[in-house]
């Protein structure tokens, strides 16, 4: 963990209010309002379950205004309280009386979780201002004065700046929780790791993230090779001059959209750094739901590209085996399907074979790496979708970097003022 961020080791936090954000936002059925994957949910166990001395007031969104799975945290809380095997009371409020009343009443042991945080207007407007501003809003100001300490957990959101990510560390005394400073850890070690070599998997239809991912690593010799597959290798086959078929190119403009954009991105990238891009060798259409294996030189295709293929996938595996540093984000193909998960599976299980350290990116990553029960074989598996990605390109992280400066502001005696 860096030494300018607080973890929930450097205080003694037994008796004490503590305001935990996490990142519990999780796919909904709209019609039922039932939770469909509790994952994220899972992941935060952990960090509750170790303050079971101190009184926790848990501080999640959910979805976004406008989507069908905007909804309350009640169905959150009652799994949270299955899965701690412990009551958690839902209050329908965040900051009002209701809230603090409740809050101020608290005894050890006890865990709150309070309204979703993007039901109240302030979370929208104060987004990005800087956090002085964040401090002063009602959300913040009034949960601040009745807790000690804030515990920001929500990797999954920390490339957002909203007050509750990122207005308390102004106020309080601000660490990390558990899946925060794994999160940061292990991501770290994967962008700092010098034992070589040092290999990208990069597939997965969000090409543009991708490509800053991309970019940001060969910039920096994170990695000395990128292995290209899924739609982000198509695009490179493009730019290197291939027609990849009518039925590829109209996914490209329906799905992706701008992508001669990205075909341009793609030919700097291979300017820049030529040779150590490596885009595969054949490919898998889909036939009539069926597996068909192409070569390069059967392009352009009349059907559209479903998985990379056997060939290129068995070079990919020969390739992780060696590499001492392996980071993946994206899928190889269209991994949902069973016929056309071959090649995600045959890289992500050469990734869980290898001896090298590992990480998987988040968002459909995830999923594909649970259907393939990777847990425990690979280092680390992100929970965060767009913050995962946000790290690996070095982005600057709000929430993250709130945090840093709360440290600082504590080594300065600000708090104590
Ligand atoms: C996520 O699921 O990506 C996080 O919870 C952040 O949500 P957002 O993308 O709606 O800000
Ligand atoms: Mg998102």
């Amino acid at each position: 963990m860096p030494k300018d961020i607080f973890t929930m080791d450097d205080f003694d936090l037994k008796g004490k209010t503590l305001l935990l954000r996490v990142d519990i936002n999780s796919p909904i059925n709209p019609s039922t309002g039932e939770i469909l994957d509790d994952t994220r949910i899972c992941h935060h166990i952990k960090t509750i379950g170790e303050l079971n001395n101190s009184k926790v007031v848990l501080l999640a969104h959910q979805s976004r205004p406008g989507k069908k799975d905007f909804t309350n945290m009640e169905k959150h809380a009652k799994k949270l309280s299955y899965r701690l095997n412990k009551k958690v009371n839902y209050i329908d409020d965040f900051f009002g009386s209701r809230a603090l009343t409740k809050v101020k009443n608290m005894k050890k042991g006890d865990v709150v979780l309070l309204e979703n945080a993007r039901f109240y207007a302030e979370e929208h407007v104060l987004k990005g201002k800087d956090y002085s501003k964040q401090a002063g809003t009602h959300m913040v100001s009034h949960l601040a004065e009745r807790a000690d300490y804030f515990i920001n957990d929500a990797f999954a959101a920390a490339h957002r700046a909203q007050p509750s990510l990122t207005g308390f560390t102004e106020v309080l005394p601000s660490l990390a929780g558990r899946v925060m400073e794994k999160e940061i850890e292990m991501l770290e070690k994967a962008l700092h790791n010098k034992e070589r070599p040092s290999i990208a998997i990069l597939g997965g239809i969000k090409v543009f993230d991708t490509l800053e991912i991309m970019r940001n690593m060969l910039k920096n010799k994170v990695v000395d090779k990128v292995l290209t597959t899924g739609v982000v290798a198509n695009i490179f086959l493009l730019a290197r001059g291939h027609d990849l078929g009518e039925p590829n190119i109209s996914f490209l403009e329906r799905e992706v959209g701008e992508y001669e954009e990205l075909t341009e991105q793609a030919k700097s990238l291979e300017n820049e750094f030529g040779g150590k891009i490596t885009v595969p060798r054949d490919l898998v259409v889909n036939e009539d739901g069926k597996r068909k294996a192409i070569l390069l030189d059967d392009l352009p295709a009349k059907l559209r590209i479903f998985d990379i293929g056997l060939d290129t996938a068995v070079e990919y595996r020969k390739q992780i085996l060696e590499a001492k540093n392996i980071i993946l984000n994206g899928p190889a193909g269209v991994f949902e399907i069973e016929e056309f998960a071959v090649g995600t599976t045959i890289i992500y299980n050469a990734i869980a074979e290898s001896k090298g350290f590992s990480v998987i990116g988040g968002g459909e990553t995830v999923a594909a790496a649970r259907n393939l029960n990777l847990e425990g074989k690979v280092d680390h598996i992100s929970i965060g979708g767009g913050a995962c990605i946000s790290f690996l390109a070095g982005k600057t992280m709000p929430a993250i970097d709130a945090l840093k400066h709360s440290k600082k502001l504590y080594d300065e005696g600000h708090y104590r003022k």
